[in-house]
């Protein structure tokens, strides 16, 4: 390979150039294109003889990156988006740039060490002791799949006779489709209870319909689709009663933990046996990361460590991250939440976090205001389901459309109880309701245009 020509700004010319991109206003040239468009744009960059550096990278800055959607934009207010940090954006380059392995203590001590400050941190909120522990996994849903899996390694190890049918997860029918997906790979079975009309899971029917073979309940911590938290607190009575595994999916929704105030929703968690919750979501940390705790870190290693020749060289007396998930080889993708806990200090989470749900509710208020248009549901956590009468669920689709091709604002419908709704999810400390409202406001004239 030829010498690499370094091109020393790289750096700082991606985060001042993606700050602009956030802070400059709709772009309707932000977003999906099809590979009919992007072909000729990027045709003919991979070739024998290279293209070199500034010219890939031009590729980079002015082709790729414009098509790709900028989540971390302050109305970006769809799906459950991201708003990084400019300390976490900027340490996850040079992060990359190190080039650290951190599947194992032998060969990213250092990194993993700081990992489990941050994950400590986490615990702490949880009211979890010393014996808490974990590892960053990629993803909500590889969080939720390694818990399960370690939720179900200590049913077993803990049952004498194993009951006669199938194994079954017990949750929310609006438990995140990740569960779902979960269930299909381990090849178990889902008993999914309705929750109350706010969304949230009440222990009484979910004990109605505990069966045999379940092994485990996944409370939602923050359901994507409504913000809503399970109960809890009675659904941990309810895996104690009958020595079930209770793992709380806050992908989303336990970020709020850092909020003192919102602390109190979750009361309970400090008997659940393990939970996720993703900093790239509400912790303002980049793609991708899911921290993944468990109440007992030995209960995710029973389940999850590997062994291999190759491997059993390894001093294994050591804290190895690839012990507590279903990975191997893996980057310190808890780094970048670390460093900016580091730099801000715990508190600027609190405040941000809060700030958020702040947002929310001025939002909601506005919403109230507004004639012709209904708030359903919310805000729960930082999440609001609402509907304009006048229009049709073809006008909704039609206005959504519309404003998120302008870049105005990124608010797609969803479906609550069977009808359309409009849903934002916010979880940005920028996002500003004046904003937000001023393009709502067009809902009230009732008009798809
Ligand atoms: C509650 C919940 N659980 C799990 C997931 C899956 O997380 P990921 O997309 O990081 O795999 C999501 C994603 O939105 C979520 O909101």
């Amino acid at each position: 390979m030829r010498p690499f020509p370094y091109p020393a700004t790289m750096v700082d010319r991606v985060l001042d150039w993606t700050r602009g991109r956030i802070l400059g206003g709709p772009d309707p040239t932000h977003g999906a294109q099809d590979r009919a468009t992007l072909d000729p744009l990027l045709g003919g960059s991979i070739t024998p003889s290279g293209i070199g550096a500034e010219r890939a990278f031009a590729l980079f800055t002015d082709r790729i990156v414009p098509a790709t959607r900028p989540f971390g934009h302050p109305t970006s207010l769809s799906f459950v988006a991201s708003a990084p940090s400019q300390a976490a954006l900027s340490f996850d380059a040079a992060l990359g740039a190190a080039g650290i392995f951190a599947g194992n203590w032998d060969g990213g001590a250092g990194a993993i060490h700081a990992e489990n400050q941050a994950l400590r941190w986490l615990s702490d909120l949880a009211g979890w002791d010393g014996q808490a522990g974990g590892v960053f996994v990629a993803g909500g849903t590889l969080g939720n799949l390694s818990a399960l899996h370690a939720a179900r390694t200590w049913k077993e190890r803990r049952t004498a006779s194993p009951p006669a049918g199938r194994r079954a997860i017990l949750c929310s029918t609006d438990a995140h489709s990740s569960i779902r997906a979960v269930a299909r790979v381990m090849d178990v079975d889902v008993i999914a209870v309705p929750p109350d009309p706010s969304g949230g899971l009440a222990a009484p029917v979910a004990r109605a319909a505990l069966t045999p073979g379940v092994f485990a309940i996944v409370a939602n911590a923050g359901a994507t689709n409504s913000g809503a938290v399970d109960d809890i607190a009675g659904l941990a009575d309810l895996a104690r009663d009958h020595d079930l595994w209770l793992h709380l999916d806050g992908a989303y929704g336990l970020a709020a933990l850092a909020d003192p105030a919102m602390r109190p929703i979750f009361s309970g968690i400090e008997r659940a046996h393990s939970f996720i919750v993703d900093p790239h979501k509400w912790l303002f940390a980049p793609y991708d990361s899911c921290a993944l705790i468990y109440r007992n870190a030995a209960d995710g290693a029973n389940a999850h460590g590997q062994r291999a020749e190759y491997l059993d060289a390894l001093d294994d007396t050591h804290w190895n991250p690839s012990d507590y998930a279903l990975h191997l080889t893996r980057r310190a993708r808890g780094l970048p939440l670390w460093y900016a806990l580091a730099t801000h200090g715990t508190e600027a989470y609190g405040a941000a976090i809060a700030a958020t749900i702040d947002t929310a509710r001025q939002i909601a208020d506005g919403i109230d205001a507004m004639p012709g248009v209904q708030r359903i549901l919310g805000p729960q956590l930082s999440v609001i389901l609402f509907r304009p009468d006048a229009m049709t669920d073809r006008d909704m689709d039609v206005w959504a459309e519309r404003h998120r091709r302008s870049g105005a604002l990124l608010c797609l419908p969803t479906v609550w109880r069977g009808q359309k709704v409009f849903r934002l999810c916010i979880v940005n400390p920028e996002t500003r309701a004046k904003d937000v409202l001023a393009v709502l406001r067009t809902l009230s004239e009732g008009q798809p245009s």
